[in-house]
C-alpha cells in the first residue's frame, strides 16, 4: 500500500508565493509507485484546502478561482489514523494521512507553530519539530546558541524597536563598536525581506526604521568584507548529518535581494524547468580542500547544535581574503529544498524526498519509544474537586 504524504504549504506570510512554487516542485517530484500524494493548501486567510487541482501551478494564478474548486478541509485523529475531513454541512472524511510534508516559509508556519501543530494532533511530519524550526526562524536566538556552542558568528547586536526609541544613543554607540559598515535585519524574517545596509552612521536610522516596518526584532551586524557566499545542505536528524557539495552564490547586489532570489533579472527568471533558480550558482563551490571540509564540518555541527531534521540548507558567509568562515543563518526549508546542492552526489531530487519522508517516520518511531504518558491516572485517587477545601488544601 502506498503511504499517504501531505503536503502542506502556504500559509499567512510574506513568503505565500514562495512555499507554493517550492511544493508544487516537490510534489512533482515525490515517488508515485511508493507515495500518495495529497496537497494541503493553506490561504493567507489560513483555511485549508485540498485537492488533487493543487498539484498544478497554474491554479495559483486565480486565487478566487482556485478557492471555488478545491475543498476546505480540516486535519484530525481518530483512533490511530489521520484524516482530513472536509468542512461544512456534510463533513466527510476526505482522505486518511500517514504522514506530513511542510513546505512552508516564514512566520506562522517555519518558525514552529505548524511543527507544534502537527505534534499536538500526534501525525509523523517531514522536518525540523518545534525547537528546532523555530530557533532557525529568529536571527538573534540562532546566533545566541551558535556563539555558545563555539560557533563562528559575525559580531552582531540586536534590540527591540520599543528600545531603539528609548535608547537610540547607547544602541548606536554599540553598533559603532561594531564598525561600519553593517548591516540590518529583521529578527524572524527570511528571503531578504526588510534587511538594508548602512555603509556609515549617518545611513544607519533609515535602515532600523526600515526593518522595524517588519518586525518588533532587530539584528545589526556587520558586513563580512570580501564576501562569498557559500551554502551546504545537511540531511539527517539528532543521530547522523551529511554534508552535500557546496554552491557558490553570485549575487548582482551587494547582498542578495528578494527580486535576485525568487525574481531574477530578465532571463534568470524566477522558476526553470528543474527548479528555482533565480541567483547564478557555481557548484562545487571554488573553496580550497581546507575550507571546504572546514564548511561542511561547521554545517553538520550547526544542524546537530540548533535541533535540526530532514533537509536544511546552512548557509555561509566567508572572508575571501582572510579566509574568515562564519555561519550566517540555517534554511529549515529553503525554496527549492537544495536539490541541486544533492544531485552530483548521485542523490536525485526523488531520492532525496523519499530519505526525508523516511527520516520523519523513523524518528516518529524512535519518540514514541520513550515514555510520554503514564497508564495510572493520578487524578482517579484526588476527591478534591467537589468538595472545594479539600482541593485548595492538596493544591498548596
Ligand atoms: N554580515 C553580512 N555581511 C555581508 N553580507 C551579508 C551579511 N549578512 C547578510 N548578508 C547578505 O544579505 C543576504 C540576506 O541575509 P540573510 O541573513 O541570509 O537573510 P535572509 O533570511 O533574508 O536570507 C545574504 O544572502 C547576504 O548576501
Ligand atoms: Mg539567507
Amino acid at each position: 500500500m502506498k503511504i499517504k504524504v501531505g503536503v502542506i504549504f502556504g500559509g499567512e506570510t510574506v513568503e505565500h508565493e514562495v512555499s507554493i512554487i517550492s511544493a508544487v516542485q516537490a510534489m512533482g517530484f515525490m515517488n508515485e509507485d511508493k507515495y500518495e500524494i495529497i496537497p494541503i493548501y493553506i490561504s493567507k486567510d489560513r483555511t485549508w484546502y485540498t485537492g488533487p487541482m493543487l498539484k498544478d501551478i497554474d491554479v495559483y494564478k486565480d486565487f478566487n478561482d482556485l478557492k471555488r474548486y478545491a475543498k476546505k478541509c480540516v486535519l484530525y485523529k481518530k483512533g490511530d489514523s489521520f484524516f482530513l475531513q472536509s468542512l461544512g454541512l456534510f463533513k466527510r472524511n476526505i482522505t486518511e494521512l500517514d504522514v506530513a510534508f511542510p513546505i512552508v516559509h516564514g512566520n506562522n508556519a517555519e518558525d514552529g507553530s505548524l511543527a507544534g501543530y502537527l505534534d499536538t494532533i500526534g501525525i509523523p511530519y517531514v522536518g525540523p519539530h518545534i525547537l528546532g524550526a523555530a530557533v532557525g526562524q529568529d536571527k538573534v536566538v540562532m546566533k545566541q546558541i551558535m556563539k555558545a556552542d563555539e560557533l563562528p558568528v559575525v559580531p552582531y547586536t540586536w534590540f527591540y524597536d520599543t528600545e531603539y526609541l528609548m535608547y537610540k544613543d547607547e544602541i548606536l554607540k554599540e553598533i559603532k563598536k561594531i564598525g561600519y559598515p553593517v548591516i540590518v535585519k529583521p529578527a524572524t524574517l527570511g528571503s531578504s525581506v526588510g534587511i538594508s545596509v548602512a555603509k556609515e552612521e549617518k545611513e544607519i536610522d533609515a535602515a532600523i526604521l526600515e526593518s522595524i516596518k517588519y518586525d518588533v526584532k532587530i539584528v545589526v551586524e556587520k558586513m563580512v568584507d570580501n564576501l562569498v557566499e557559500v551554502n551546504c545542505s545537511v540531511l539527517g536528524n539528532y543521530e547522523s548529518q551529511e554534508a552535500s557539495v557546496l554552491e557558490e552564490v553570485m549575487s548582482t547586489d551587494e547582498f542578495l535581494t528578494y527580486a535576485d532570489k525568487y525574481i531574477g533579472n530578465g532571463k534568470k527568471m524566477g522558476m526553470k524547468a528543474k527548479g528555482m533558480v533565480a541567483t547564478d550558482r557555481i557548484i562545487p563551490a571554488r573553496l580550497d580542500k581546507k575550507t571546504e571540509e572546514k564548511v561542511k564540518e561547521l554545517a553538520k555541527k550547526t544542524f546537530k547544535s540548533l535541533n535540526l531534521s530532514g533537509v536544511c540548507r546552512i548557509d555561509f558567509l566567508i572572508n575571501k581574503k582572510t579566509q574568515e568562515v562564519y555561519v550566517n543563518e540555517p534554511n529549515t526549508i529553503p525554496g527549492s529544498l537544495s536539490f541541486y546542492l544533492w544531485e552530483p552526489t548521485g542523490k536525485e531530487y526523488t531520492e532525496l524526498l523519499d530519505d526525508m519522508i523516511t527520516i520523519a517516520i523513523k524518528d516518529y518511531k524512535t519518540k514514541h519509544k520513550k515514555t510520554y504518558s503514564f497508564d495510572t491516572n493520578i487524578l482517579s485517587n484526588f476527591n478534591g474537586i467537589k468538595g472545594s477545601k479539600g482541593m485548595k488544601g492538596k493544591l498548596r
